[in-house]
């Protein structure tokens, strides 16, 4: 079958075999199938560049539901399967009241991703608010629970990229929410200047999340209209001193504090200066208003979208000598 509904690239490659499973004992069963060893597990489909056909088994991760589980005087435990989508889940939040997620506003993708690349926008990071996920194990098809410390979480980083890559599945996340004394963000880019113009003084997690709505929906592109995968690549760290020779050369550029000896550097500066941002090469390209941010008009292949990001590593790094990492993975 096409794989190009289960992607956000709109990618249209072929996988030779399909299971879309909604509860566990279905998904234990799929994974205990012999015949199918190569597997391809795939959730919201929107953090992944499909560059070839696949010959295999994809495992698409169906499994729905959202529980408060616990709650106490001050937080509200809830979980959420892995196929629930991310935005709704926020909005299920954020009409509860629930406080924490509400700078997420809009992310595609799923639940049960989200923790993978410990999703993150506006001042805020998936982490902030994690309390654990539950995982199936590919090797023994049991299931067990992952806390917060032991995943390992960083930057659009976690254990599930790293040691854990490949091992295991997640099958639902337990998130911790605030049920009064919401502490809101609003200190990041332009959440406040955004609050202002709804003239907002003393805003709710609904006006935060309605003011992130509105950023996003001006930078960056809707995959259901144009095909993309959100920030294709990393904000990458740098040493202060490597930042200090650039300043004589490019004296706008920004930067972010990160520890004592480092700073990050929007990737998106580094390529709109590279000359991409909007260059369109047929029906594939960079986005207009956010270049790290690659996009599909429409038929474009997996492996045009991956060279045209080989280019643009390869010319940040001649440009400024700093290698760009992608943040999508590459299948
Ligand atoms: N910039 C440019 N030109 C561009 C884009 C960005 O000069 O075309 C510079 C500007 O100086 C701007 C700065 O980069 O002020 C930051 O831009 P923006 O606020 O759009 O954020 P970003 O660093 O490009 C990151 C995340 C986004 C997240 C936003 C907001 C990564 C890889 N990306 O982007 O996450 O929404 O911050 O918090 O960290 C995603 O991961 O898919 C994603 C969209």
């Amino acid at each position: 079958i096409s794989l190009k509904p289960y992607n956000t690239f709109g990618i249209d490659v072929i996988a030779k075999h399909f299971v879309s499973t909604t509860n566990i004992n279905d998904l234990k069963h799929v994974l205990s199938l012999k015949e199918y060893s190569r597997r391809l597990i795939l959730g919201g489909g929107s953090n992944i560049l499909l560059t070839k056909n696949f010959d295999g088994l994809v495992v698409h991760i169906d499994l729905k539901g959202i529980e408060i589980i616990s709650e106490d005087e001050d937080f509200v435990y809830v979980k959420a399967n892995a196929g629930e989508n991310w935005h709704q889940f926020v909005l299920w939040c954020i009409s509860n009241n629930f406080g924490g997620v509400e700078n997420l506003s809009l992310i595609p993708g799923n639940v049960g991703t989200a923790p993978i690349q410990n999703i993150g926008a506006y001042g805020v990071e998936l982490k902030d608010v994690f309390e654990s996920c539950e995982v199936i194990s590919l090797e023994n098809k049991e299931l067990q629970t992952f806390n917060k410390a032991e995943c390992d979480f960083d930057y659009r980083n976690s254990i599930f990229k790293q040691q854990a890559k490949g091992k295991f599945i997640i099958t639902s996340v337990v998130f911790k929410l605030t049920k009064h004394s919401h502490k809101l963000n609003i200190n990041y880019g332009t959440i406040a200047s955004e609050l202002d113009a709804m003239q907002i003084k003393n805003p709710t997690i609904q006006d935060i999340s309605k003011a992130v709505i509105t950023i996003r929906e001006s930078k960056l592109p809707n995959p259901k209209d144009i095909g993309n995968s959100g920030s294709f690549f990393k904000n990458p760290v740098i040493s202060k001193k490597h930042y200090k020779k650039l300043l004589e050369n490019f004296e706008n550029i920004p930067s972010y504090p990160v520890n004592d000896t480092e700073v990050k550097v929007p990737a998106g500066w580094l390529i709109e200066h590279a000359g991409f941002k909007g260059k369109c090469f047929g029906n594939y390209g960079v986005h207009k208003k956010q270049a790290l941010v690659l996009v599909n008009y429409g038929g474009a292949k997996g492996s045009d979208i991956l060279k045209l990001s080989k280019l643009i590593q390869k010319t940040i790094k001649r440009l400024f000598d700093i290698s760009i990492e992608a943040e999508v993975n590459i299948l």
